[in-house]
Order: C-alpha cells, then sequence, then structure tokens
C-alpha cells in the first residue's frame, strides 16, 4: 500500500462519504488501484452508496477479502454486522471493529486507500490517523461559517498528529436548479476557499449541490461511476486530479 488518506471533516453530514467514495473512484479512473475503507463503525455509508449491502465479504486464511465494485476495492463494518448492530456499540468494541479493519482485510496491491471518517475529532479519528501512517488528509466542508469552524478544526487535528493536509474541498457549494440551471449559493459561496487560504492550506475544489449525487448515492451507483462527464463528475475528476498530484512522490 503506497499512500493511506483520510476524508474528514469535524462535521456530520456535509459530505464526507459521498465525496471519499467518487475521489476513490476518480482516483482509480486515472489508473491507479484504489481501496476504500470505511472508518465509520456507527454510521457506515459504504455499503449503501456503492451498491453492495447485500454482498458479504469473503475469508481467505483468517483474512478479510474486500468487494469489487465500481473499479475500487472495499470494506466496511456494515458488510460485516446488521445494520443496526453496531450502531450502539460502545468505545472498546468500536476500537476493536476499527482495529479489525485496519489489520485483517487482504487488500492486494494498492496505489491508494481512502479512508470514509467518522463525523468529529474524537478519539476514533485519533487512532485511526496514528495508526495508519496517513500520507494525508482531504478537508470536506460546507461554505458557511458554522461549518468552516469544524472544518479549521479538523486541520488542526490532522495538523497535531503531522498529517499533511491535502486540501480542502467545498461540498454543496452552489445548488444548481435541475429545471432551470439557475444556481443559489444555499450555504454560501466561496467560504471553504476563503477558509483554505487563511490556514494555508490547499484548495482542492468545488462541488455543486446536485439532485444526481444525492439520487446516485441512495442507488449505490455513484455519480463518478453513473456519470463521469456530467457536472458533478467533472467536479471529482478535478479534485481526483489535484489528490492525485499532492500524492506523486508517493506513487513513483
Ligand atoms: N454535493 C452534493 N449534492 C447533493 N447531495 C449531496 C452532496 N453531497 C452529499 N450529499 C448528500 O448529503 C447527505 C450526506 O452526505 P454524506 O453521507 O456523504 O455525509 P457525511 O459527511 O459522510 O455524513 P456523516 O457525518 O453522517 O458520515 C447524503 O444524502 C448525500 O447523498
Ligand atoms: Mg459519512
Amino acid at each position: 500500500m503506497r499512500a493511506v488518506i483520510a476524508v474528514a471533516s469535524g462535521k456530520g453530514g456535509v459530505g464526507k462519504s459521498t465525496t471519499a467514495v467518487n475521489l476513490a473512484i476518480g482516483l482509480a479512473q486515472r489508473g491507479l488501484s484504489v481501496g476504500l475503507l470505511d472508518a465509520d463503525i456507527h454510521g457506515p455509508s459504504l455499503p449503501r452508496m456503492l451498491g453492495i449491502a447485500a454482498r458479504r465479504p469473503e475469508v481467505r486464511d483468517k483474512r478479510l477479502i474486500p468487494i469489487v465494485a465500481h473499479g475500487i476495492r472495499a470494506m466496511s463494518i456494515g458488510l460485516l454486522v446488521e445494520e443496526r448492530t453496531a450502531m450502539i456499540w460502545r468505545g472498546p468494541m468500536v476500537m476493536g471493529a476499527l482495529n479489525q479493519l485496519m489489520g485483517e482485510v487482504e487488500w492486494g496491491a494498492l496505489d491508494v486507500l481512502v479512508l470514509d471518517m467518522p463525523p468529529g475529532t474524537g478519539d476514533a479519528q485519533l487512532t485511526v490517523a496514528q495508526k495508519l501512517a496517513l500520507a494525508g488528509a482531504v478537508i470536506v466542508s460546507t461554505p458557511q461559517d458554522i461549518a468552516l469552524l469544524d472544518a479549521r478544526r479538523g486541520v488542526a487535528m490532522f495538523e497535531k498528529t503531522r498529517v499533511p493536509v491535502l486540501g480542502i474541498v467545498e461540498n454543496m457549494s452552489t445548488f444548481c436548479c435541475p429545471h432551470c440551471g439557475h444556481e443559489t449559493a444555499l450555504f454560501g459561496h466561496g467560504g471553504a476557499r476563503a477558509e483554505a487560504e487563511a490556514l494555508g492550506v490547499p484548495f482542492l475544489g468545488e462541488v455543486p449541490l446536485l439532485l444526481d449525487i444525492r439520487t446516485s448515492a441512495d442507488t449505490g451507483a455513484p455519480i463518478m461511476a453513473a456519470a463521469p462527464e456530467s457536472a458533478a463528475g467533472t467536479a471529482y475528476a478535478r479534485i481526483a486530479g489535484r489528490v492525485a498530484s499532492a500524492l506523486a512522490p508517493h506513487l513513483r
């Protein structure tokens, strides 16, 4: 495994999982061999977003074999236990599950492993950041101040653990009306770019708030796989390009 990167945010629901999925597929479309690990034990989203919720990973020589979908290899606690089971686990169980996912999966030869992180900056996040020797972190934020405050916390956490911040993605940047094409800055616009500048970290790009992104996530056919040429697809492709460039020293 050449580079492990985390997709994180201080705040919940800003689009980490959606970004992680489409970024991972975007990196694979660039010819890289990519794995995607769901580090969100309490709220695993990858099985549903990748359309693999009904699949069960094989176990070979006591190692879990990831599920291949949309050109990437994926693993999630949601593939191993009932949807509601992990939701009520306490700290030690969560850590145990995380350790199992980090240590007992047979990824094969990967260029990049993308981690979909749980929301927040607590113990689980720190454990992952420290244990996996991250090559970098991508911070996802919506444009409004309150989310940016949490994004700042995310950046600070990774800097404290000496993980390079690859940059900030502004998600739900503008809302594009599916009927008339008019763009509305629902949560404001440009806040994440300004915040990235203020923090001295790269700005990786904007992803508009699009109905297609939400429906494709819900139906298990991520937009990057279903419609790579769409507005959303090109936005993610640009972000994947920037992340790949930032990781180039690791991928040689
Ligand atoms: N750019 C976007 N356009 C439209 N819908 C989006 C976009 N990004 C995310 N969503 C939708 O917003 C919801 C939350 O996204 P997602 O699950 O990726 O957030 P998250 O940060 O991973 O949340 P959590 O903190 O719970 O893990 C999902 O329904 C997703 O489909
Ligand atoms: Mg998530």
